[in-house]
């Protein structure tokens, strides 16, 4: 068990999540480490040591981790070999190596839910495009791939017989087609106490083009009864992965009311920004609170709150310019977070805004507003 003081704690991974838990343990008395391969990375100038390396090869995590107190992820593909062997020799991996695996695979996620009994969409497992193609009673359904797959790209929407051709080649989960009313997502912490604290539901609304979220409310607009039944089954997805760490359980709502786990990301998550001015303690500082073993913080919401992403606009790929950013700066309790990252793509997430306000209807108005006053560009267009 090592024991420094203050504490050496490290983050597998450099993106915009990592860069969001540095601003937050800059609040407190804790040496950071940053894996990752990008020397230009989001996170790669607010950690105290920068690590360049992979963090799915196992020498490379293992090297990394073993002086450290504890260890973290902003991202799942990671070496979880690694990770088992360091908390092996008494490094505190947050979430434990066992919830990453369980988690990272969609495969072996469905079959999590379906063991503990948590209500999740009704699912086949194929193992390549022939299986697939023997699935025609199962349509409409989402094609989802194993491994591998992120922001959307490992999403496919197969209606009828004629699109098994969208699918994948590889091993994959067929889910049934929710009849969706609303998507919310609720994080719940857990501590190394089991202790737990939930934040809020947050109410996602997305492009449809692009997969992505768009933008987001929170706390979510759904009958007390809803929110209560999603609230116990997060609760009930954290319970059964048996981990302390952070937990952000996508759900889906169906016209019924009926309330189904999509998936579940066992780190700080994108629907979680807002909790940095919303919330009394956000879900960075909430972490480092699990990691350092301090009381868990107040979860309760100050203003409602609605987050936009800022997405790399479409036919602009090159160094990025923020068209826009004075009007948004101005507006009253808007905040800005922009990633730090140089170069912009269509789609490339490059940073989000939070607004506040105690009117809901305004918020959306604000929201809309952001979303088309605010592009990311490149320079001179
Ligand atoms: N079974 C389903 N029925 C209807 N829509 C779905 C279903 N599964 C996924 N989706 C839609 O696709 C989105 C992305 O799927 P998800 O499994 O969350 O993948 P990702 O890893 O890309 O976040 C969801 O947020 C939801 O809008
Ligand atoms: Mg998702």
């Amino acid at each position: 068990m090592n024991q420094n003081y203050p504490q050496k704690i490290g983050i597998l991974g450099g993106g915009q999540l990592g860069r969001m838990l540095l601003q937050a343990a800059a609040n407190y008395v804790v040496e950071t480490y940053v894996l990752e391969n990008d020397e230009h990375c989001p996170a790669a100038h607010l950690c105290h040591h920068f690590v360049k390396g992979n963090i799915r090869d196992f020498d490379t995590v293992y090297h990394f981790g073993k002086n450290l107190d504890a260890i973290t992820i902003e991202i799942e593909d990671v070496n979880i070999d690694a990770l088992d062997k360091l908390q092996s020799e008494g490094v505190r991996v947050y979430p434990h190596p066992s919830a990453i695996r369980t988690i990272k695979n969609k495969i072996t996620q469905k079959q999590f839910y379906k063991e503990k009994e948590i209500p999740t969409a009704a699912f086949v497992i194929t193992e390549n495009k022939a299986a697939l193609a023997q699935q025609a009673a199962f349509l409409p359904a989402v094609h989802k791939i194993g491994e591998g797959g992120y922001d959307g790209k490992g999403v496919q929407v197969i209606k009828s017989e004629g699109e098994f051709d969208k699918g994948f080649d590889a091993p994959s989960v067929l889910e049934k087609m929710v009849n969706m009313d609303k998507e919310i997502a609720v994080i719940v912490a857990v501590n190394d106490k089991k202790e737990t604290a939930i934040y809020p539901s947050a109410q996602m609304i997305f492009d449809p083009y692009l997969n992505l979220l768009d933008y987001q409310l929170s706390p979510a607009d759904l009958p007390q009864q809803v929110l209560w039944k999603a609230e116990a089954i997060a609760l009930k997805v954290a319970k059964e992965l048996n981990s302390p760490g952070l937990f952000a359980v996508e759900l889906f709502i169906d016209k019924n009311g009926d309330v189904l786990v999509n998936e579940t990301a066992p780190r700080v998550h994108n629907s979680g920004h807002h909790t940095i001015e919303a919330n009394y303690c956000s879900q960075y500082d909430m972490l480092w609170r699990i990691m350092l073993q301090y009381p868990l913080g107040n979860t309760d919401p100050i203003l409602p709150s609605a987050i936009v992403n800022l997405l790399g606009a479409e036919g602009h790929s090159g160094n990025a310019f923020y068209e826009g950013l004075d009007d948004i700066l101005k507006l009253e309790n808007a905040f800005v977070h922009l990633y730090g990252k140089v170069q912009t793509k269509p789609g490339r997430k490059m940073g989000h805004v939070t607004i506040m306000h105690r009117d809901k209807t305004e918020l959306v108005y604000l929201s809309n507003k952001i979303k088309h006053t605010l592009k990311v560009v490149t320079k001179g267009s």
